[in-house]
């Protein structure tokens, strides 16, 4: 039985585990937790900062997010960053992963007009960081357009590859002595298929089954040149790698034996894992499969103008080869069948015609979306290995979420952070995947974008009805901390 597939019924559990005395990790592995800017750092008009898009979607009212809520001041980790390290330092982690607020730094989107409190602010971070030995990975942009940018056209605009790539460049030459682990984009996916085909996600464009693939397009566009401005100018002094993160979900047919099934989980998995991994890793071009299924309902649609997904253009910086490590984000997996979406719309469900159902095993936690399904991460572990040429994989974010009344003593999340470890290192070491770091989601207990504050993620609680915001460890951040402890104090040879 699936280590956690009765996780429920397990009030018995305590933190203490068993069986796991052979799990060993590589000594430079690293051991992280995760957060990104708009969802900890509050402060979104002090100081010479710009407006984001999400800022404009929270402040527009109406039913968009959990209760009208918003990312102004949240952990306000803007005033309180010192409070955060304690908490990175409590966990003894060996990696903090953090975002930049580009309109924080670029107060327009663009260089001309630097805010000089924003830079200010990410150099103490970063300091901060290194001074206390952890090893920062920093995400240029999570979800945050500055407002300024998306009223240009945003990441439906061509001309936004180029400004990305200049805001990389910026960023690399202002932090890149300090920083060697960058991500230039986090989940274009969600960015995508939630900002521009569900609108449910800021800037809350609604354009089924033409913005999502369009946004996509230029958001590989603006990593691809980011990615050759680093390998050009700073590679060789910096010595740092960089990536794009990737977020799927593990899928496998709902009925193994049915072709229908398997076929619709390879369409699955091209629309979400290889829409944004195969051009980069395999052949520069979106998967065949995904190309293919587009087609097919375009001409049943009677669409004539060319195709909705676009084309790379071999006059621009190429896709293959522009990601120096994987960065997977991995929360649950789904079994699958061909989509019951009818063939008369247009929309990203219908070219893709695969519906994901959850198992009914499998637990739920918080979120109606999280299963919980630690074996999945390591499936699709394996899966990267064998599809992507066995590249060097970073789990930038995981985690487990908490609903309803806080619940400090938090068994079950530490059980999942047990289960999932056991995986990882089952992918390390019975599979021979390079896993290289993992990264929980998320440090804190931040705003979850649409659910607003009604999800937790964090290792430590944040009380968001005092103006300290103070931070609190959950059991399970106590957890945390002991097995990075445990996991820190052993060596690993010749994995
Ligand atoms: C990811 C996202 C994070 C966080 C997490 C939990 O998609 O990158 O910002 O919200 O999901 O839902």
């Amino acid at each position: 039985m699936n280590a956690t597939a009765n996780i429920t019924n397990r009030p018995e559990w305590n933190c203490i585990h068993t069986n796991d005395s052979e799990t060993m990790f590589p000594t430079n592995f690293a051991w992280g937790a995760a957060t990104s800017a708009y969802q900890i750092e509050g402060g979104w008009n002090v100081d010479d900062k710009g407006p984001s898009i999400w800022d404009t979607f929270c402040h527009k009212g109406g039913r968009l997010v959990f209760e009208g809520q918003s990312g102004d001041v949240t952990c306000n980790s803007y005033e309180l960053w010192e409070e955060d390290l304690r908490c990175i330092r409590q966990l003894g982690l060996t990696h903090y992963r953090l975002s930049l607020s580009w309109s924080r730094l670029l107060p327009e989107g663009i260089t001309r007009h630097v805010n000089q409190k924003g830079l200010r602010y990410y150099n103490k971070v970063i300091n901060d960081l290194v001074a206390s030995d952890v090893l920062p990975m920093v995400t240029l942009y999570h979800f945050d357009l500055p407002q300024a940018l998306q009223d240009q056209g945003g990441w439906k605009s061509p001309e936004i590859a180029a400004i990305f790539d200049s805001y990389a460049r910026f960023c690399f030459e202002s932090f890149g002595d300090r920083v060697k682990l960058w991500i230039t984009l986090n989940e274009p996916y969600v960015c995508a298929k939630l900002g521009h085909e569900d609108g449910i996600f800021a800037p809350g464009v609604k354009e089924p089954g033409m913005a999502a693939y369009l946004v996509g397009h230029n958001m590989l566009r603006g990593h691809a040149r980011a990615w050759h401005s680093y390998n050009v100018l700073y590679r060789a002094k910096q010595g740092g790698s960089v990536s794009l993160a990737i977020n799927s979900d593990w899928a496998e047919p709902l009925d193994p034996a049915s072709p229908h099934d398997t076929a619709a989980t390879e369409r699955y998995l091209a629309f979400t894992l290889g829409w944004f991994a195969w051009p980069l890793f395999v052949t520069g071009d979106y998967p065949e499969v995904m190309r293919s299924s587009i087609e097919v309902r375009s001409k049943e649609l009677g669409y004539q103008e060319g195709s909705r997904l676009p084309r790379f253009s071999k006059d621009e910086p190429s896709l293959l080869g522009t990601a120096d490590f994987f960065a997977l984000n991995y929360y649950t997996s789904r079994r699958v069948k061909p989509g019951e979406c009818c063939p008369g719309v247009l929309g990203l469900k219908s070219d893709q015609d695969a519906e994901g159902v959850v198992d009914p095993s499998w637990p739920v936690c918080g979120v109606s979306w999280l299963a919980v399904v630690p074996d999945g991460l390591r499936k699709l572990l394996k899966y990267i290995k064998d599809t992507f040429n066995n590249p060097a994989v970073y789990i930038t974010e995981n985690g487990f979420s908490q609903v309803g009344p806080v619940d400090m003593d938090d068994f079950k999340r530490c059980g999942f952070y047990h289960d999932i470890i056991q995986e990882l290192a089952r992918a390390l070491r019975e599979d021979g995947v390079d896993v290289r770091g993992y990264f929980a989601w998320s440090l804190l207990d931040n705003f979850e974008w649409a659910d607003g504050f009604s999800v937790r993620f964090g290792l430590f609680h944040v009380d968001f009805s005092r103006p300290e915001r103070p931070r609190t460890a959950y059991r399970s951040g106590r957890e945390y901390a002991g097995i990075i402890s445990k996991y820190r104090s052993q060596t690993m040879v010749n994995i």
